[in-house]
């Protein structure tokens, strides 16, 4: 049976793996964290696209029928050049979250935070402009974030601190949402909450990704099936490749997956 392909910088790309094994329990899921050329949030446009061709070519080797590239910076930079290179579906964070976020907003004050490579492709912004014209978009790339979360710094007056600081611009701006646009932002929901306001949504992408991949496999008729086309009972088989430190990237695993991962494996070839 064939897999759905996961890639993303490192670790953080395992918050859309939780989201599609909980919507897609049948599926054969094939992850691959480019671990040792993370972080891609500070790297050139010219190099996020190169490893992201390299990371899309290692998945088809596995035999994928589908990829989603899980990480925001990726998504920014290299899905709207790249996707048409392949035969294979590519699905990004972007859109779906745009979507989420275009809908949820009521008084057209959109924010979205990410890494600098991120906020710089101004992508986020081009889509949300494209499907609502009126909408104003305040962004801010908020590059203390992903070691914050990777170290485990969750609370704390050091985080709420630089939190307030990196969200001033759109508190100031008064959005009334917020796209959490890179992998590790989720897990520091409650503290940018707790800035932002209880009012405010926090859009946090990886529900709707899961969906459109859902809808996609559905609508090309690519689900796994179980015998004479019913529906699989059988629990797909998640396979995890890093191309660095796989005892690292366990390590981190429990923190955005929700359960320990053994039998990471590292591959030389990306
Ligand atoms: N996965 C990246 C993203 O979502 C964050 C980590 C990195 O900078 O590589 O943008």
């Amino acid at each position: 049976m064939k897999s759905i392909g996961v890639f993303d910088s490192g670790v953080g790309g395992l918050t859309v793996v939780r989201e599609l094994i909980r919507q897609l329990p049948n599926e054969n899921i094939v992850y691959f964290g480019d671990t040792a050329r993370v972080p891609y949030g500070i790297k050139s446009r010219e190099t996020v696209i190169r490893f992201s061709i390299e990371n899309i070519l290692f998945l088809l080797k596995q035999d994928v029928k589908l990829i989603c590239v899980a990480c925001n910076t990726a998504s920014s930079f290299a899905l709207p050049v790249i996707k048409n290179y392949f035969r294979a579906p590519i699905i990004g964070v972007i859109t779906p979250g745009v979507r989420e976020a275009v809908y949820a907003s009521q008084n057209k004050r959109i924010g979205v935070i990410g890494t600098k490579g991120t906020i710089n492709s101004r992508t986020y912004e081009t889509e949300i402009k494209q499907l609502d014209p009126k909408a104003k978009v305040v962004s801010a790339s908020c590059p203390l974030f992903v070691p914050f979360v990777e170290e485990g710094w969750l609370s704390g007056e050091v985080v709420l601190s630089v939190v307030r600081g990196y969200l001033k611009p759109l508190k100031d701006a008064g959005v009334d949402t917020v796209i959490l646009g890179c992998t590790h932002y989720p897990l520091l929901k409650p503290v940018i909450q707790q800035v932002l306001g209880k009012d405010v949504v926090l859009i946090d992408s990886a529900k709707q990704v899961a969906c459109e991949v859902k809808k996609i496999l559905s609508s090309e008729d690519l689900l796994n099936r179980g015998k004479g086309g019913r529906p699989a009972y059988r629990p797909g088989r998640h396979s995890f490749y890093v191309s660095d430190n796989p005892e690292w990237f366990s390590g981190l695993a429990q923190r955005f997956l929700g359960r320990q991962l053994k039998n990471v494996k590292k591959v030389n070839n990306v």
